[in-house]
């Protein structure tokens, strides 16, 4: 499959994106966690994009389309991808736009995730992610726990909460969804690939896009 996740933080992206490279072996491309592993490994990358990033600000389009031109030819997308976090801004979904005609790549469609706003602050502020960046598995306190010491269940690591989960950084990001990504749907609907699902369960979900694909 080739498709776009798009949703507001906490939406269920991540978790969505992993149930379904199960499924056909096509392979998550998050944006989030590429610059998440940049951010740890002190590259060039990670040194610019953090201040933005612990705020809940945008990285920069320049940054991010240098970074996913590269990505989007690597051989493992032949299988198919799905873009997770990417395109966030209108300039970004017209940049990959022309990228994907480039490459002679066709888009199945944009799978918009709504879940309601209150729904979205309880599962941010109770979020858990894996620490090991090849690993990166997401837990909730609530709905999916680590093991009880705080542990990944799948890598042993320690389980944290990510920088840019203060609440200041939190409302930032919803309101940076609201003024610059949320625009997206009006611009996948123009271009007939828009398809919505209501995402209060993930497994629900996942099957509901396998059977529009
Ligand atoms: P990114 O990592 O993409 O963060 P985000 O969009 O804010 O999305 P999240 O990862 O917070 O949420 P999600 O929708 O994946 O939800 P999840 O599955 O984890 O980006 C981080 C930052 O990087 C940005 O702020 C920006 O600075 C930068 N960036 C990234 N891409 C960029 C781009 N293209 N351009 C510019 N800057 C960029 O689920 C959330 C929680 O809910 C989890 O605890 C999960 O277990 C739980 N949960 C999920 N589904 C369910 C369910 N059905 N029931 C119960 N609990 C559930």
């Amino acid at each position: 499959m080739k498709i776009i996740l798009l949703g507001a933080p906490g939406a269920g992206k991540g978790t969505v994106a992993k149930l379904l490279t199960d499924y056909d072996g096509s392979v998550q491309i998050s944006t989030g966690d590429i610059l998440r592993a940049a951010v740890k490994e002190g590259t060039d990358l990670g040194r610019e994009a953090k201040g933005y990033m612990d705020r809940g600000d945008l990285v920069p389009d320049g940054l991010i389309m240098q970074m996913m031109e590269v990505r989007l030819q690597q051989p493992d997308c032949e299988k198919g991808f799905i873009l997770d976090g990417f395109p966030r801004t209108i300039p970004q979904a017209e940049a990959l736009k022309s990228l994907l005609e480039k490459l002679h790549i066709r888009l199945d469609f944009v799978v918009n995730l709504e879940v309601p706003r209150d729904v979205i602050l309880d599962r941010l502020t109770t979020r858990r992610t894996c620490s090991n960046p090849d690993c990166q598995e997401i837990y909730n306190i609530k709905s999916n726990p680590p093991l009880p010491d705080g542990t990944c269940k799948k890598c042993g690591s320690m389980t944290i909460q990510r920088d840019d989960e203060t609440e200041e950084a939190i409302l930032n990001r919803l309101e940076t969804y609201n003024l610059k990504t949320a625009p997206l749907i009006g611009f996948y609907e123009k271009e007939g690939l828009i398809k919505t699902f209501a995402s209060v369960n993930s497994a629900d979900t996942v099957e509901a896009v396998k059977k529009a694909l």
